[in-house]
């Protein structure tokens, strides 16, 4: 991929995500697109259903993390577990700039990213595909008629649950209330998904393997953050 535009993408259901650039990109990362990302790039989700076990030979396990931004945490949880495969998706392509600075400043093996849309991933994997879905501070749109442009939908958490193995889970954090109350309402009616919290410090603090966000660190959310973690059943 050469070259990023500023031309929105024109696929898909409606945009859950703002602006896909904000700056012109800094000449490393612009340079990065060209001779990192067809590297290390998801193939084409419209072409053909994806197989992770092609993408990385002998991953030991797979995760899929929506919505990387800088990409700090899919690069931090991807250096801990080299045997892992992390997929990244984001459309934000100063983000992507940001990411590919990461894999190739840490020289990580087992990053493969989607410049795009979190959601055309989703439908060309396989069922039972995944151990983990991650989704952090996800675009909180918190006017009512923005609702319907939040990720977490009807329709996408039940995405989440078919591309889940039994026992894989899913993690959303977010640091708006109503979108917390928004993401739990629909996660827990989603057949397959059952939620592990058990009491409140469940919730309120970061599970073990949390690894802190850039956007987390900005505290622009009306409350603590909240962790909600799903397991397949
Ligand atoms: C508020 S930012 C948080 C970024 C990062 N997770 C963090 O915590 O620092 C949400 C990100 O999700 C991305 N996003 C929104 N909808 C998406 C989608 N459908 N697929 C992939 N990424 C998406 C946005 O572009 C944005 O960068």
């Amino acid at each position: 991929m050469s070259a990023p535009s500023d031309t929105p993408p024109t696929w898909g259901p409606l945009r859950s995500f703002g602006r896909i650039k904000s700056r012109t990109l800094k000449p490393r990362q612009a340079a990065l697109f060209d001779t990192l990302l067809p590297k290390i790039a998801v193939p084409d989700p419209a072409a053909a259903p994806l197989d992770p076990q092609a993408m990385m030979p002998g991953a030991e396990e797979v995760w899929l993390e929506i919505g990387f931004g800088g990409g700090e945490h899919l690069a931090e949880q991807a250096a801990r577990r080299p045997q892992a495969l992390m997929i990244g998706c984001e459309p934000f392509l100063n983000g992507v700039g940001s990411a590919l600075r990461h894999v190739d400043e840490r020289g990580l093996a087992n990053v493969r990213l989607h410049a795009g849309d979190a959601r055309e991933v989703l439908a060309a994997l396989p069922d039972a595909s995944l151990d983990r879905v991650m989704i952090l501070f996800p675009d909180p749109w918190p006017k009512g008629r923005h609702h319907k442009r939040r990720l977490v939908q009807d329709e996408t958490a039940c995405e989440f649950a078919r591309v889940l193995k039994p026992g894989g889970r899913l993690r959303f954090v977010t640091d708006w209330k109503d979108y917390a109350d928004w993401a739990l309402e629909r996660l827990l009616r989603t057949p397959g998904l059952i939620w592990l919290a058990e009491a409140a410090a469940d919730w309120r603090e970061a599970p073990a393997d949390h690894v802190v966000t850039r956007y987390e660190e900005k505290k622009l959310g009306d409350t603590a953050p909240v962790f909600l973690e799903f397991a397949r059943k």
